[in-house]
């Protein structure tokens, strides 16, 4: 009867969020409450798409990394043939954890606890004692590791989701997959990680910062100011200003900032001659050179907590302005916790002056103590404690920002496009997709793959 009632009350609470984005308006308790923290495990993470790794992570028979969907651990391996899994991270005998190590090369996984053993693939090859203890009726084939329901891989981007009636990957993408192609078709050689990712815990909820990269321009003007001051950004407290903000749809969306009018900066983020010859070979389209051509500063999201982030920054004041891409994961620890993965990417084949200037500027900008990184954190874990409290639970927040902004019908990529980043109507999409989840309402795209199974 309780629980009845406790779900009815978040139904409640989901429905006048919904009704309020609308009107441009969210409730501050969303962002620190158990009760909806627990729902979102279920409804959120366990139905969307959960990235992993990036392909060059693991490039050898193997080789492996262990990762995470919420509290999920999986093995993130290629097996002996090459093929890449997804593995549960837990032995199918009694549910002990089988990989303890964060990334290595293993032939077989041997559990700590009785000693079953598993190959590359998952597969159950070794029982101590199988004869007396099973008297020879234990059918291995049916006890290897558990594999994530779903497993798709776009462009080296390894995702996995626990729901098997999801979409497709690139149906859940939507829109957005034209977007990613900006970053991950630069090169035909494609992209690479370099090092280990990044990972550091922020005491925030993990919305804050998917919604602050899908949509938030707005707040470089104050609390990025200092590094306008420093000389690492563009000399214009406001230059985040100039470009577009794109719905892409699904509750994924991104910004896409070129020059200011008044400053003058390198076309195609100033990536090198080389990399910008190939991205005119190798994009699927003109529109998207064209797009690339007046980009400086890409941030995005796809739903829920994957987020992007391609900008042309400087390492410290006199060094040159250099692009560098990021991706970063936002795990959900607890309500007030999050596990901050990130990952740095370059295209496999640019000179390796140019890695090392890029690697360098991701470190110095948004790595584990890199500086923008330190002034968002300051802000997401403010945001966070203040609504831990009761003022929080019925404490509307605004969310106006470019609500009088029209779409610009001539924006050559798919979803739609306001010609101007301060908006925020990215977070107003995001939090309308995650309304959908938490009222457990199916994406349209899952709910004709359901549909079709019945039939
Ligand atoms: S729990 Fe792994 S062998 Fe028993
Ligand atoms: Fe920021």
């Amino acid at each position: 009867m309780a629980a009845n009632g406790e779900r009815s009350e978040l139904q409640t609470v989901l429905r006048e969020l919904a009704r309020g984005l609308e009107k441009g308006v969210a409730l501050a308790r969303i962002y620190n409450d158990p009760e909806i923290f627990e729902a979102e495990k279920e409804r959120i993470f366990a139905r969307t798409y959960g990235y992993l790794a990036h392909e060059s992570e693991i490039p050898n028979p193997g080789d492996y990394v262990v990762r995470y969907i919420a509290d999920d651990s999986f093995i993130v391996i290629r097996d002996a043939q090459g093929q890449i899994r997804v593995l549960f991270n837990a032995c199918s005998h009694r549910g002990m954890p089988l990989c303890r190590a964060e990334r290595g090369r293993a032939t077989s996984f041997v559990c700590p606890y009785h000693g079953w053993t598993f190959n590359s693939a998952g597969e159950l090859i070794g029982v101590p004692a199988e004869q007396e203890g099973y008297g020879g009726r234990l059918d291995r084939s049916a006890w290897g590791l558990k594999p994530a329901p779903r497993v798709e891989i776009y462009d080296g981007l390894i995702f996995a989701c626990l729901d098997p009636d999801a979409p497709s990957l690139r149906e859940y993408l939507g829109g957005m997959a034209w977007y990613l192609d900006l970053l991950t078709k630069r090169s035909a050689a494609g992209l690479e990680v370099i090092g280990a990712p990044h990972r550091w815990v922020i005491d925030t909820n993990w919305k804050l910062p998917a919604e602050n990269f899908i949509s938030d321009a707005y707040h470089t003007l104050m609390t990025h100011h200092t590094m306008v001051e420093l000389g690492l950004a563009p000399p214009d407290p406001k230059f985040a200003m100039y470009g577009f903000h794109v719905q892409a749809g699904e509750g994924h969306g991104l910004g896409i900032i070129g020059p200011p009018p008044h400053i003058s900066l390198p076309p195609y983020w100033g990536y090198p001659e080389e990399i910008v010859r190939s991205l005119q070979q190798n994009y699927p389209s003109a529109a998207h050179v064209e797009v690339a051509r007046r980009t400086n500063f890409l941030h995005g999201t796809i739903f829920p907590n994957l987020s992007i982030l391609n900008v042309m920054l400087l390492k410290d004041p006199g060094s040159p302005p250099t692009p560098m891409l990021t991706v970063r994961l936002w795990r959900p620890l607890s309500p007030e916790k999050t596990e901050v993965w990130s990952w740095f990417l370059v295209e496999r084949d640019a000179p390796s002056w140019f890695k090392d200037l890029s690697y360098q500027t991701y470190v110095h900008t948004f790595g584990t103590s890199g500086v923008f990184e330190q002034d968002d954190a300051e802000v997401w874990c403010g945001i966070t404690r203040a609504a831990r409290g009761k003022m929080a639970r019925r404490f509307w927040l605004n969310l106006q920002l470019g609500m009088h902004l029209r779409p610009d019908p001539t924006w050559p990529g798919p979803g739609t496009a306001y010609p101007l980043d301060y908006a925020e109507a990215n977070e107003r999409a995001f939090l309308r997709a995650w309304c959908r989840y938490m009222l457990e309402e199916r994406p349209k795209a899952s709910r004709r793959r359901s549909s079709r199974r019945r039939s």
